[in-house]
């Protein structure tokens, strides 16, 4: 026990701590119950009054049972609390209801992650996504996406461009400075970010180079704006060592694409991405490292979506630590020229040059 003398908390909170973790998917699905079944939202337009039990199952039309273990449970929880018998909601149960960030973790841990991550353990030990199977059948879910039904995409969708949507207005001027003519988008996926560089910068040609599948997303995306004279698709699996990208260009854009591959497979990547760069040229990596974070809520979420990846998405990659990417870089024969932190919600810009 004496290890355990530096921290500072007490047994009797690391224990309700371990608690939490020991019903971790209890406690889950119980706030996800109190949520979709509305009883979270009249809570919460009870105010300072509260409301009763009896109130929230007749509105609600629920059994009394079901309301009572449920708000018990949220008790326990922390998302309501009781005065008078009259249940109100705590700040926790205010960011369950109304923080964005918190709503897109959540119904992506219910429509992607929640059944898969059953097979973490043989994912870990086998090194693959064993979990991906109840999603469809695919080596990866990159496959995939283009083929989820909704909920599930919908889900995959917003969790993503949660992240990097806002930080593609902070980045565009950093790229931009720079007057690339030409410019890769890896990992494009719908095309948003390159409809941003083309209504941003009237010059610049922008090729979006991702899977077949995404590609025919994006296409769609695209036509619908008007924008295929000035932005093209280059579909690949850039998995296959073999497959060059087109040589020529100024700009190498890679913005949540990375933290999809080992790191035996970014630097593979990012030779590739060097070999097409035009004299003078850039790579540019937006990615989210936890080491980088001001908030522990930040590198929390980073460190637990690392584990999608293991679970569902390919068995081998994660959301890095910003060493483990700068090694890679310098791997594979860059060097780090700007590297910004604070862009966005939560990431950083490494501006890459050739050695
Ligand atoms: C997490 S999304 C990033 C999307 C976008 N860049 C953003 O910042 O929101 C990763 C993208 O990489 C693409 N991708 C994954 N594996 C790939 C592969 N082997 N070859 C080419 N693209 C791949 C996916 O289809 C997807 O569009």
């Amino acid at each position: 026990m004496e290890f355990f003398t530096t921290e500072k908390k007490r047994a009797i909170e690391a224990q309700h701590e371990a608690q939490k973790i020991a019903f971790g998917p209890v406690v889950f699905q119980a706030v996800r119950c109190l949520r979709d079944l509305g009883i979270l939202e009249l809570v919460a337009e009870s105010g300072v009054l509260g409301i009763s039990l009896e109130e929230v199952y007749t509105k609600q039309n629920l059994s009394e049972y079901g309301a009572r273990v449920l708000l018990e449970a949220g008790l326990g929880i922390g998302v309501v609390k009781i005065q008078d018998d009259r249940y109100l909601l705590t700040k926790t149960g205010h960011f369950i209801l109304y923080d964005e960030m918190t709503q897109v973790n959540f119904d992506f841990t219910q429509d992607i992650c929640y059944l898969g991550m059953f097979d973490l353990k043989e994912s870990i030990v086998e090194g693959r996504p064993a979990g991906l199977k109840v999603l469809g059948p695919w080596n990866t879910i990159y496959e995939g996406l283009s083929k989820l039904k909704d909920p599930l995409k919908k889900s995959w969708f917003e969790f993503d461009h949660f992240y990097s949507d806002k930080a593609f207005p902070e980045v565009l001027p950093l790229i931009f400075k720079n007057k690339p003519k030409s410019l890769y988008d890896v990992g494009g996926n719908t095309g948003k970010f390159s409809l941003q560089c083309v209504k941003h910068d009237a010059d610049v040609k922008v090729t979006i180079v991702d899977l077949p599948g995404q590609w025919g997303m994006a296409e769609a995306n695209i036509k619908a704006e008007g924008y295929l004279d000035r932005i093209s698709g280059y579909p690949i699996n850039l998995l296959d060592e073999s497959q060059a990208l087109p040589k020529g260009t100024d700009a190498v854009w890679m913005s949540q694409f990375l933290d999809c591959f080992s790191e035996k497979e970014i630097v593979s990547i990012l030779k590739r991405a060097a070999d097409a760069l035009n004299p003078g040229g850039a790579v540019y990596i937006l990615e989210t490292y936890w080491d980088r974070q001001k908030y522990e809520a930040a590198a929390f979420s980073l460190q637990m979506t690392s584990l999608y990846f293991t679970a569902m998405a390919n068995g081998n990659s994660q959301m890095y630590h910003s060493k483990n990417m700068i090694q890679c870089v310098h791997a594979a024969g860059l060097y780090i020229e700007e590297d910004i932190d604070d862009i966005g919600v939560s990431h950083t810009l490494f501006r890459c040059k050739k050695k």
